[in-house]
């Protein structure tokens, strides 16, 4: 399978870009760096990155507002094919039109046991508070700084006479054992099928009266008592594929969209005219998108009363 390529953000020493850079030389690495930025020409992370051959890109942001710089650090990473983007100590607040560009594809490494100590000075906080444990994070990046979801954490036992330089050698160990591993799995969670049956379950499950059923091997979603309106298929009939079957108006609409995007939607076998077959393995699946396919499905087979239900809510 084609490796997720990775653009990855820096300020400094680039430790943590090295990290991801060599553990990316594996051949079974799920992802490969296709190219290291900084908003500091001068940042020595950069030179290991050209050392090893991986495109770089830096350019000061002295001088320029947040938003026009932003739109050039996307220009590159776009232009580099990058589908996530890592961020390795890259000291600069974003913008929320860069990060929601980004969303659910960009991560960051921060030197606390978060929600714990965010910002900067985080181990001077975690020695003055007393705390037993330092550490790392790694998080998925949302518009607040260091805010977002925790993947994946690592506590780092914090000695009576540790200073804050002992205690940060040892935390940037553990972060570079930390961020190789976090970064494969988030890469490769968006391909697993496990991953994507849970997120279609989570949307599913949240319309009113809906339930779980198993039909054909397959999890489907029906309301209780009720019409399914959604199937979740892994490799039916050995299609190689895990995608989610939703309700649509007919053939026409059906032919339309497998017209605009042919690699995405199909035409589900056995299903017919009135349901369309939506990829999900393909690594860029929008879950927004996927959650209004949901509802509309939902809303195509729901009894009057229950349909009338959600047209009240959405009003409000
Ligand atoms: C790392 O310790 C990282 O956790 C931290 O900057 C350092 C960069 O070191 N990031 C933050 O504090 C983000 N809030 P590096 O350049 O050697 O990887």
């Amino acid at each position: 399978m084609a490796k997720a390529r990775v653009a990855v953000l820096i300020s400094g020493a680039g430790t943590n870009m090295a990290a991801l850079l060599y553990a990316a030389k594996a051949a079974d690495c799920p992802y490969e760096l296709v190219l290291v930025g900084s908003n500091d020409p001068d940042a020595p992370g950069l030179k290991i990155a050209e050392a090893e051959g991986i495109a770089t890109w830096g350019l000061l942001h002295k001088g320029m507002n947040r938003d026009a710089f932003d739109a050039l650090v996307d220009a590159q990473l776009r232009a580099a094919g990058a589908e996530f983007v890592a961020l390795a100590g890259y000291m600069r607040i974003l913008s929320d039109e860069f990060v929601a560009r980004w969303a659910n594809r960009m991560i960051n490494i921060h030197p606390s046991l978060l929600p714990l100590y965010k910002g900067l000075n985080t181990h001077q906080q975690a020695i003055e508070a007393g705390d037993k444990f330092g550490g790392c994070s790694v998080h998925v990046v949302t518009p607040g700084v260091d805010e977002g979801p925790v993947l994946a954490q690592t506590p780092v036992a914090i000695l009576p006479d540790d200073t804050v330089e002992t205690l940060a050698r040892r935390v940037q160990f553990a972060e570079h054992q930390l961020y190789p591993a976090t970064l494969a799995a988030f890469v490769a969670r968006e391909r697993s099928p496990d991953y994507l049956r849970d997120r279609v379950r989570e949307l599913a499950m949240a319309l009113p009266e809906a339930d779980e059923v198993v039909s054909h091997g397959m999890p489907c979603f029906g309301i209780v008592k009720g019409k399914k309106f959604a199937y979740f298929t892994e490799d039916h009939h050995g299609d190689g594929k895990i995608a989610l079957l939703v309700k649509i108006s007919g053939g026409e609409e059906q032919a339309m969209l497998i017209e605009l995007d042919e690699d995405r939607y199909y035409r589900p076998a056995y299903f017919g005219d009135g349901w369309v077959g939506i990829r999900l393995d393909l690594g860029d699946t929008d879950w927004d998108a996927i959650g209004e396919w949901l509802r509309k499905s939902w809303l195509a087979i729901a009894p009057k009363k229950l349909a009338g239900l959600m047209g009240v809510a959405d009003e409000f």
